[in-house]
């Protein structure tokens, strides 16, 4: 196995309870592994050597929510938001007709599009969802196109009923034969529980059917008012709800009595011109914060993890180290890979050896230095992507 010492670490965000963070550091990968962190003076040899020359390092970015097999664009609906048009989500249909239309070989392509630009800007692991086929076979095909190309492959076939079905006479199909169908290539199932989507006892349903074959929970809760995805996440047992646009004070005390992940999506609210979600008030009250691009074409045509830890430091209150780790260890959290043999979103022997290097002498750069591309290097289980 091959190993590389990387020095010249001005500032090294382990996110690790011990190691914290440190100055003028050194680290070994070794195959896809972190195998050595500590101080320069001390490292020891390896085959090769990188030095960055006073450059900050980083965990690369988890990106804990996106959806990626689509095709299209909703350039027209954004450009009517930008002029006064409120966010329904009433676009997703338009996205599910191009998805539905498009070919599983321009699908793949677009996913693989989106995951390279991505791991450019420094994201190294990523989740990505169903829910623009709706039917059978056309969620089936997203599950698979997904799971080709990405660890963390969730169910969302509850994204809204399509035009042509009957509520309940669908939520049957996701229930059953749909849950059937997509359930090998899946690890993970999600419901959009909204006014206009799915309500409480519809989400529960999905979600008991899910959890009966296997699957870990997600909820999209609380993006466009008050509502119940929050709570009954939490009584769920769900890994992390996402959005936690709209909370009251009984939401947050229960997301930081539970281990449920509040998972917020910053870049979403400000392209849907939505209120930004209570950060500070989740982290003073004790809950797990997650940061996530949420990239879609409708919501959140964006996939820089870097914009936003940029908006969590200016505009959500977050300090810079809360939103580093909150898009890096608070997203592996949310996708529970954050500890054990190969965590991800720590730098740790043993860690998955994904790295991120800034070309900047601090993570605080990122906030001081918004919308500057400031990728310098990334390793991603140890091969260099950048
Ligand atoms: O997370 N809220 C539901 N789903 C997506 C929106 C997808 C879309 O508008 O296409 C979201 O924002």
């Amino acid at each position: 196995m091959t190993s590389t010492l990387i020095t010249g670490i001005s500032e090294l965000t382990t996110n690790d309870e011990e190691l914290g963070t440190r100055t003028d550091a050194a680290l070994v990968l070794e195959g896809d592994r972190v195998a050595w962190v500590g101080a320069a003076e001390r490292a020891p040899r390896a085959d090769d050597r990188v030095d960055l020359e006073g450059r900050a390092v980083l965990p690369g970015w988890v990106d804990s929510h996106t959806h990626l097999v689509f095709a299209g664009d909703r350039t027209a609906e954004f450009t009517a938001r930008t002029a006064g048009q409120p966010y329904t989500a009433g676009g997703i249909a338009e996205t599910v007709r191009a998805t539905r239309a498009a070919d599983d070989e321009r699908l793949a392509a677009n996913l693989r599009a989106h995951i390279a630009e991505a791991a450019a800007q420094g994201t190294t692991s990523l989740e990505t969802k169903t829910g623009y086929g709706l039917t059978v076979e056309d969620e089936l095909r997203a599950a698979r196109i997904a799971a080709a190309e990405v660890d963390e492959v969730t169910y969302l076939g509850a994204h809204l009923v399509p035009p042509e079905r009957d509520a309940e006479d669908y939520l049957d199909l996701v229930c059953g034969p749909m849950l059937d169908a997509v359930a090998e290539h899946v690890s993970w199932c999600d419901v959009f529980c909204e006014r206009g989507a799915f309500d409480a006892e519809q989400s529960r349903r999905v979600l008991l059917a899910a959890r009966e074959r296997g699957l870990g929970l997600r909820v999209h809760g609380n993006q466009l008012e008050p509502g119940p995805g929050v709570a009954l996440a939490v009584e769920l047992g769900a890994a992390s709800v996402d959005h936690c646009t709209h909370l009251t004070g009984s939401d947050i005390a229960a997301l930081a009595g539970s281990g449920t992940v509040a998972t917020l999506l910053p870049a979403c609210d400000l392209s849907t011109r939505q209120p930004l979600p209570p950060a500070r008030e989740l982290l003073d009250a004790g809950a797990t914060v997650a940061l996530a691009t949420n990239c879609n074409p409708g919501s959140s045509y964006t996939s820089s993890m870097a914009f936003c830890v940029a908006t969590a430091v200016l505009q959500l209150r977050m300090t810079v180290s809360e939103a580093v780790y909150a898009a890096t260890r608070g997203g592996a959290r949310a996708l529970r890979r954050d500890t054990g043999s190969g965590a991800l979103g720590v730098l740790r022997p043993g860690a998955r050896a994904d790295v991120h290097a800034l070309d900047a002498p601090a993570a605080s750069w990122l906030a001081y230095r918004p919308g500057v591309p400031l990728t310098h290097r990334v390793w991603r289980a140890g091969q260099p992507v950048r």
